[in-house]
């Protein structure tokens, strides 16, 4: 009979069958007459033993990690006390390396068994070789889950997906952050945020969605700031404030139980963050001036060292103290118009500040940043000016303000900060394939 081509993870359940399988060496460990291998596949991990003949075989005494291989035998069940993946093991009776399949050993810095002291920038040059350790790789299969979850929610709210461009020619989140490349005979910049292009959909598509890439020339090496992310956006027409914050706490808490669905998904987020819990409802939420207070009653300075004071920014130090000290979600809103962007919405109470959210999360801090948008064209003119920005290359923006403006607000969420988050990683740039940040484009 011919066997049955089997992946190696959980669910492919053919216990007593003979199976097929592909897959390259992660572990192999040999006692007199028996071989060990754990068999990867990016599905799962297979313990295979060989005994008899085929553990003496050339290929098989050479047997080096990271090697491809196919195997054929027989799936057996055995107790949870064994070890093995997913309770069982495969008996071979069979095994073939193809031309070119060897793997040339003896590097350990492939996976996550590299020594303590392996320099951290020779792992990120090595990235296309650690990314088949087991943590990197959990992280990125946990990542595309939580990509495909936010799209389910995102339908289940009826919003639409759009794709704006990222090549654009104006600025969203400040000039100093800004990458400019010639374009033809022009200059253009990398998008900082799909946002101003989520607002023109909104007259004719209903809310709206994006996860694209935003790029920001980020001078600073922090643990949290890419000079390339993935940015979850989103923007929603005829809402008030409060429904933005509502919106927002229900989406992030659906993508999780969405993502918790899948046993192996949840699986790995447990292995990576043993201690995650759901986060409980409602949000923490709490204005930008309680949180001065805050600060200031817990003696946590601002950057020059002196008591946090009204108009100040939060720095990402103070910020991860107070999510640390406070330890759930928690939504900072009503900041100074000063210290944020020119779109937001100003308070109809207190003119001082304006509609605006950061979602802050323990040990990482902001994660989404959000407000209702200026919806009066005058008062947007005078943003411009104010920000020193010409309003010439934004009259597509401008011109929402002319035909048929509205209500509307949304928000931006940095993915990779909400897997670090998630899955516990010390930085960000653990939290996606090829890390992009000031002195590194590659691999
Ligand atoms: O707070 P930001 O700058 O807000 C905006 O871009 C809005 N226009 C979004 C919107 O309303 N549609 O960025 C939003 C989020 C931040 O909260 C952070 O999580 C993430 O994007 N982010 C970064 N992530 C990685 N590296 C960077 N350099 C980031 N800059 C911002
Ligand atoms: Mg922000």
């Amino acid at each position: 009979i011919d066997p049955i081509k089997v992946k190696l993870g959980n669910g492919s359940d053919v216990k007593g069958t003979r199976v097929r399988v592909f897959g390259r060496v992660h572990r192999e460990r040999r006692q007199k007459e028996v071989m060990f291998i754990t068999l990867r596949d990016g599905y799962g991990f297979m313990q295979v033993i060989f005994t008899g003949p085929l553990a003496k075989t050339y290929d098989a005494l050479t047997l080096t990690r990271e090697t491809s291989m196919e195997i054929l035998g027989e799936l057996r069940e055995v107790p949870p006390g064994a070890h093995a993946p997913n309770n069982r093991e495969l008996h071979a009776d069979y095994f073939k390396i193809y031309p070119g399949w060897k793997a040339a050993g003896g590097d350990e810095a492939i996976t996550n068994r590299v020594s303590k002291d392996t320099e951290h920038a020779t792992l990120l040059d090595l990235r296309h070789l650690t990314l088949r350790g087991e943590t990197l790789s959990k992280v990125m299969i946990v990542r595309d889950a939580i990509e495909f979850a936010f799209n389910f929610v995102y339908k289940e709210l009826r919003m639409r997906k759009v794709s704006p461009p990222a090549l654009v020619q104006t600025q969203v989140e400040g000039g100093a952050t800004l990458f400019k490349l010639p374009y033809y005979n022009e200059e253009a910049y990398l998008t900082q945020s799909s946002q101003l292009y989520l607002e023109t959909c909104l007259p004719s598509m209903g809310d709206v969605y994006c996860i694209e890439k935003s790029f920001r020339a980020e001078k600073s090496l922090t643990r949290r700031h890419l000079a390339e992310y993935s940015h979850v956006e989103a923007e929603l027409d005829f809402i008030t404030f409060d429904d933005l914050l509502d919106h927002l706490e229900l989406v992030m808490c659906r993508v999780l139980e969405v993502t918790m669905a899948d046993p192996t998904v949840k699986q790995y987020i447990m292995d990576l963050n043993p201690e995650f819990k759901m986060p409980d409802r409602p949000f923490r939420r709490m204005k930008y001036s309680e949180a001065i207070e805050w600060l200031v009653e817990h003696n946590i300075p601002n950057e020059d060292g002196e008591p946090h004071k009204f108009g100040d920014d939060i720095s990402e130090a103070a910020e991860r103290k107070m999510t640390d000290i406070i330890n759930r979600p928690i939504f900072l809103t009503h900041f100074p118009v000063e210290i944020k962007a020119f779109y937001m919405q100003k308070d109809k109470e207190d003119p001082r500040v304006t509609e605006s959210v950061d979602c802050l999360m323990p040990g990482v801090g902001e994660i989404v940043g959000g407000s209702m948008r200026m919806d009066d064209y005058d008062e947007l003119m005078a943003a411009f000016r104010r920000e020193d920005i010409d309003p010439t290359a934004y009259y597509w923006y401008t011109d929402q303000r002319k035909y048929g403006s509205s209500p509307h607000g949304g928000y931006g969420l940095g993915f990779e900060r909400f897997l670090a988050w998630l899955c516990k990683q010390h930085t960000i740039r653990d939290c996606c394939l090829y890390p992009r940040y000031f002195g590194r484009c590659k691999p």
